[in-house]
């Protein structure tokens, strides 16, 4: 019983953050910004340096801590990399990393 009630709460949740795009992250397309990130191996680079999957570079106590800043980091590794990514990719990248590790309002 305990364990259907956390099932069902966790399926919610998913769902709410799934729908979750801040305003500020306009044009934001989930599934593309999924895909841009696999493609663009920012996972594996952050492995490097921090280990495990990666996820340990995103710290939404750090630096990046609002909406704004997480996207304009994302602009910088963007820029860095030379990967030539649109103001909506920019904002689809910024939007997945919202949702998965910052969650800021
Ligand atoms: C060549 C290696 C490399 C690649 C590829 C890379 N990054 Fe990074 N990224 C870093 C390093 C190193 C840092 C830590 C910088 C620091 O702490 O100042 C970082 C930090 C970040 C941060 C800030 C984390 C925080 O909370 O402080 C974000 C966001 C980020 N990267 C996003 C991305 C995204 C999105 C991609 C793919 C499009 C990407 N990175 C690809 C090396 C990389």
């Amino acid at each position: 019983m305990k364990y259907l009630v956390t099932a069902t709460a966790l399926m919610f949740g998913t769902v709410c953050f799934a729908n979750d795009i801040p305003a500020l992250y306009q044009g934001a397309d989930l599934k593309l910004g999924e895909k841009l990130i696999a493609q663009h191996e920012c996972s594996a680079c952050h492995q490097k340096k921090v280990g495990g999957d990666g996820s340990a570079i995103y710290q939404p106590a750090g630096k990046v801590n609002t909406l704004g800043a997480l996207r304009g980091m994302v602009e910088a590794c963007d820029q860095q990399l030379n990967i030539g990514l649109f103001p909506e990719e920019v904002n689809s990248v910024s939007a997945v990393l919202n949702r998965d590790h910052y969650r800021f309002k």
